[in-house]
């Protein structure tokens, strides 16, 4: 039984009920991929709220709250200032919202690359304060010390190479990874190293898709890719971006839905209907008893 509450959709509100129920485990996503291949690939999207959650949940394997939730959803411009609150405010709504992916949390700029102490205090706040399920954390060889000391000490973790935001300024940009020879065998020397410190999957994100292909193929952990390769053992995308929420459509993007049309023209006719008193009607109004 479990001690996540289900949300009542005609509400919204929280509606205290414990729901029995299987939710994938971090062991669980690993067996995806065995003999290095995965059959059905594994489908990962990003969510920031618990109604969203909700509505992703049976459709996914794992619920990544990441930290473009800096961008998507406080308008920053860079994922640098978000803080470890913002990532468990957001963590445990994703929690309380679903019952079957698996859910993991982005850990923040700044909260582990110091130390694997430090890293072991900022992700346990998330794990204990959340309910998630693992975290997720950016570089290669430099943080597999810290990954060792994560997944040795009851944290599982997701690492992320290839394209690392937060690594924007070192980067000098968002273009993709990998064109050069020397870059491509450091990804390649990332990807193995956080496999081999324990990772129990990565995201690969924004390479040239030999790299993705190869590194897919050299690791027995699930390779979770974004802007890299269908070779890859699962995919990943920004909700937001999926949904057609912004004009801007990067090239790994794709826009499976055009719902800033559907917004813009859906207050377009709420605010006419209010204009024009056409809304409310009698139906959304109250009336004295007779
Ligand atoms: O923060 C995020 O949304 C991510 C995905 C793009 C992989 O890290």
């Amino acid at each position: 039984m479990s001690t996540t509450f289900q949300l009542d959709t005609a509400t919204s509100r929280a509606n205290p009920t414990p729901q029995p129920m299987k939710r994938l485990t971090v062991p669980a996503i690993k067996r995806r991929k065995s003999d290095g291949k995965t059959d059905e690939p594994l489908v990962m999207l990003t969510a920031y709220t618990a109604r969203q959650a909700q509505l992703l949940d049976p459709h996914c394997d794992m619920l990544l709250v990441g930290d473009s939730l800096g961008q998507v959803i406080y308008g920053l411009p860079s994922t640098l200032p978000v803080t470890l609150d913002m990532m468990i405010a957001h963590g445990a709504a994703v929690v309380r919202g679903s019952y079957h992916a698996l859910v993991i949390v982005d850990m923040p700029f700044g909260a582990y690359e110091a130390s694997p102490q430090d890293a072991f205090r900022a992700a346990s706040r998330i794990m204990a304060e959340t309910g998630a399920a693992a975290v997720k954390l950016e570089g290669g060889q430099a943080i597999a010390e810290t990954i060792a000391f994560l997944s040795a000490r009851g944290i599982p973790v997701m690492a992320h190479v290839g394209l690392t935001p937060q690594a924007v300024n070192a980067l000098g940009g968002y273009a993709a990874r990998g064109r050069s020879q020397e870059e491509h065998e450091k990804i390649l020397a990332d990807g193995k190293a956080v496999a081999d410190a324990g990772a129990f999957a990565m995201v690969v994100e924004g390479v040239v898709e030999p790299i993705a292909v190869a590194l897919t193929g050299a690791v027995e952990v699930p390779v979770i890719g974004i802007g890299a390769s269908a070779q890859c053992d699962g995919q990943v995308l920004v909700t937001e971006d999926m949904l057609g929420m912004f004009e801007r459509v990067p090239r790994f993007v794709k826009r499976y839905g055009d719902m800033a049309g559907y917004i813009s023209e859906t207050a377009a006719n709420y605010a006419s209907e209010v204009r024009s008193r056409a809304f409310p009607t009698e139906a959304q109004t109250y009336q004295p008893k007779s």
